[in-house]
């Protein structure tokens, strides 16, 4: 029996992609297997607030992001409930309140679609749960998985940690196109890897994420980058699980710059790099090869950039950046994060 009413929260983490999703079909499906750490720090909360209605014809919901009435988002949550209106019948039921914050500022150029469609996802499945005892743990994180696919792709790989594999691959069973599935085989330099993420470009993208998926049918390169890709976490796995960093740099940049290809090469082109994030790739090279360090970069589909190092390396690396790498950083900001565990209910 569903619930009149009640209140449910979870924070959900952000995950920074290795080897990249670029390019779907059908209803948010990958067109090869991608493969994440979870981040710790970057997440958003959201606390779900539900009361039974009486007339179940439409959607009934408001959204407030920082205690702040947003309308803005109400056209992507109602896109996002139609589209899992069938895995979660009891939607149209409610009138609901949707209250979210994330830990990073706004617009800065962090996407928020991965934690925060995973956060979404996994209070409206734990309501179903409340109704639902025999609901299993496992069961539980593929559907919240499955959910979160439908509000954002990356958003599957941000339930569980540390490493999330989205998408079939022959190498790693159990897995999935519909829902990410926790891998385990995480040498303990990568438990507590670190990343800083330098904000190089605050403003809007030219160019959203869903254009640029689109944009990868009919692009002349996508069959050899899907194949890629594949081959890519198919090469990463054994290193992950021994911990050869050499290795672990060359297949996470390659990957960084391939998913930026994709994007100068499609169909209209595009570029979403800006001139400080190639300042900060070749500093990185510079400071890498100088100091025998094993820091390298990775990116999203943004100007931004992820700084990946291990735990060791703390130290130096934080003060490399300080003294050569704020400078290219919109208003010298950064943010410290590392892998973590996945999300909470609380
Ligand atoms: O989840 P989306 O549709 O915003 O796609 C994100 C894709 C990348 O961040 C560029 C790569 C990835 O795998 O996370």
């Amino acid at each position: 029996q569903l619930p009149k009413e009640g209140r449910v929260a979870w924070e959900s983490p952000s995950n920074i992609a290795l080897v990249k999703y670029w390019g779907k079909y059908g209803e948010q499906l990958p067109k090869n297997a991608s493969i994440s750490f979870t981040l710790s720090h970057c997440k958003t909360t959201t606390q779900l607030s539900f009361e039974k209605k009486d007339t179940i014809e439409n959607f009934s919901f408001e959204i407030y992001l920082d205690g702040k009435r947003t309308e803005s988002f109400e056209p992507k949550i109602k896109k996002f409930f139609e589209r899992v209106e069938v895995y979660l019948p009891f939607l149209k039921q409610y009138h609901f309140k949707i209250e979210t914050q994330n830990s990073f500022p706004h617009s800065s150029g962090i996407a928020s679609s991965a934690s925060g469609m995973s956060a979404l996802a996994l209070c409206l499945l734990q309501l179903e749960r409340q109704a639902d005892s025999a609901m299993t743990e496992e069961f539980f994180n593929k559907k919240a998985s499955f959910l979160a696919r439908l509000g954002s792709g990356s958003a599957a790989r941000s339930i569980q940690g540390n490493l999330v594999v989205w998408g079939k691959h022959k190498s790693v069973k159990n897995s999935s196109n519909l829902y990410g599935v926790a891998y385990d085989g995480l040498h303990d330099i990568f438990k507590e890897y670190q990343d800083t993420i330098l904000l190089v470009d605050r403003g809007e993208k030219q160019v959203s994420s869903t254009v640029g998926h689109d944009l990868m049918h009919n692009h002349p390169f996508a069959d050899q980058r899907f194949k890629q890709a594949n081959e890519n976490l198919e090469k990463l796995l054994p290193v992950l699980a021994s911990g050869n960093l050499e290795e672990f740099i060359h297949i996470v940049e390659q990957e960084a710059l391939s998913l930026h290809a994709m994007m100068m090469t499609s169909h209209p082109y595009f570029i979403l790099m800006k001139p400080n994030t190639l300042q900060i790739i070749n500093k990185i090279w510079e400071f890498r090869k100088s100091h025998n360090s094993k820091v390298c970069f990775t990116l999203d589909a943004g100007a931004n950039v992820h700084v990946l190092y291990p735990k060791k390396e703390k130290e130096q690396v934080l003060d490399f950046i300080k003294n050569q790498l704020v400078v290219y950083c919109q208003k010298a900001m950064y943010l410290c994060d590392e892998v973590g565990s996945g999300a909470k209910s609380i």
